[in-house]
């Protein structure tokens, strides 16, 4: 027999639309593959509480839908399509929270606190908890709004976000007390993820209570995009360069990426060594770009755009590219469209006299032949003509060790800097 599952959420007073576009697609895939009903609270029916208050009618509507479990999400959660059915991993007789945190940090401790000991802090964005355990959900009866709120402490973090007010943390309050009070056996899903053998635990949902919604809804699309579930979850916001980046095949991270973008926003002129199918270069004729306006800056992409060298063990050999293949097609298809790109199709070292490049360029970005004797050649041929940043990738791949050797022996380590993740730059 199939077990009656809903998840539950609050959406009071139309809660932010712009957020919940984002979130609830992805909650409701969730409910069809766990074959979970939801339902959304949405009236008030403690109007004398704060608002997060309301959460607790869960304790009354899941004994009347005679629920089997129950999960409650915050509105603001995105949860990954590929969640596990957290009512399949955590014990009937046993509630869950993502994480929790010590009680008397932001809770004035009281008897069943004490007598329980275990200080467990709720941090009911997650909540999950079987028919056993609604008592997690049950309303107090023994304080006041007034003496309830008096009881909490929001932390340093929470008093300066100016996004948390202390008398909105009500909910962890009274689950945290409930835990404490019903002596619930606890078990943080993180854990769960942890124990399940999932990475660094699973990277499942993402939450974020300290943001306000602007700050919630870019971060939330970031997440979305990190996740790479953009196009498979039918999203149709916006796309920034380095999101579209992203989906070209190559081996720069996002945050690389992200570097590059701010770095080269504004350079009048970039060369770009080592392209392949222009993960890289787009990133960088977009940041320069200006959109084809009068401050337009160019990108000289120099590449032979020959599948040869020891780079190419690394391809994906799903894309086909047999040694000796021309892949400049597919680079301009991914690139072709940018205004300010110009493609020279040669080793870096040859592209140095091409009349095309001026002698002295704002930005050098060096990716193309890392062995260590070429690379040297690529800093001796660029580095003096480098106006404003000379950067590169690889700086910590094991398979280059050649990048790391012939920057300290060109510069000296101290010249040397770190970028995000493998990005070097030179102080
Ligand atoms: C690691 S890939 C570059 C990846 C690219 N930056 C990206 O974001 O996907 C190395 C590229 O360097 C190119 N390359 C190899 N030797 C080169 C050289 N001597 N001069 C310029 N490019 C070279 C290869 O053709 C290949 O496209």
């Amino acid at each position: 027999m199939g077990s009656k599952k809903t998840i539950f959420t609050l959406n009071l007073n139309g809660y932010a639309p712009e957020i919940t576009d984002l979130t609830y697609p992805l909650i409701e895939a969730y409910a069809r593959k766990i074959g979970a009903g939801i339902h959304t609270i949405t009236e008030r029916k403690f109007p004398e509480w704060p608002l997060t208050y309301e959460k607790l009618q869960i304790f009354e509507l899941a004994q009347q839908m005679k629920n089997d479990w129950n999960i409650y999400i915050d509105s603001d959660t995105l949860v990954h399509p590929d969640t596990p059915d957290l009512t399949a991993m955590l014990p009937r007789d046993t509630v869950g929270h993502f994480w929790s945190d010590f009680a008397p940090v932001r809770w004035r401790s009281d008897r069943f606190f004490q007598r329980d000991g275990r200080n467990i802090g709720s941090g009911n964005w997650l909540a999950v908890a079987s028919d056993l355990c609604v008592d997690l959900w049950r309303p107090l009866d023994d304080l006041t709004p007034k003496e309830a709120v008096a009881n909490i402490f929001p932390t340093v973090a929470e008093q300066r976000s100016a996004v948390v007010e202390r008398s909105h943390l009500i909910d962890d309050y009274v689950l945290s007390r409930n835990i404490a009070k019903f002596g619930l056996k606890f078990k943080r899903i993180k854990e769960l993820f942890d124990e399940a053998g999932f990475e660094k635990g699973g990277y499942f949902f993402y939450h974020h209570y300290l943001f306000n919604t602007a700050q919630k809804v870019a971060e939330l699309k970031k997440a979305i995009r990190t996740w790479g579930i953009y196009e498979i979850m039918g999203y149709d916001f916006e796309r920034t360069p380095v999101d579209v980046a992203e989906g070209i095949t190559g081996w720069m991270s996002r945050p690389e990426l992200e570097w590059l973008y701010e770095k080269a926003k504004g350079m009048k002129d970039v060369v770009a060594i080592g392209n392949f199918m222009g993960r890289s270069t787009y990133t960088l004729c977009a940041a320069t770009g200006n959109g084809g306006g009068p401050t337009m800056g160019m990108v000289y992409a120099v590449d032979p755009f020959v599948f040869s060298g020891d780079w190419k063990n690394y391809v994906n050999p799903s894309l086909g590219l047999q040694e000796g293949d021309d892949f400049s097609g597919e680079f301009l298809k991914n690139v072709g469209h940018f205004p300010n790109l110009v493609t020279i199709k040669k080793k870096s070292v040859d592209a140095a006299d091409d009349p095309v490049i001026p002698g002295k360029v704002e930005m050098v970005f060096i990716d193309g032949d890392h062995g260590k004797e070429a690379f040297l050649a690529d800093l001796e041929t660029w580095a003096p003509r480098t106006t404003k940043l000379l950067c590169g990738h690889d700086f910590t791949d094991p398979m280059y060790p050649g990048v790391k050797e012939a920057l300290y022996e060109f510069y000296g380590k101290d010249r040397v800097k770190q970028g995000p993740d493998s990005i070097w730059y030179i102080q």
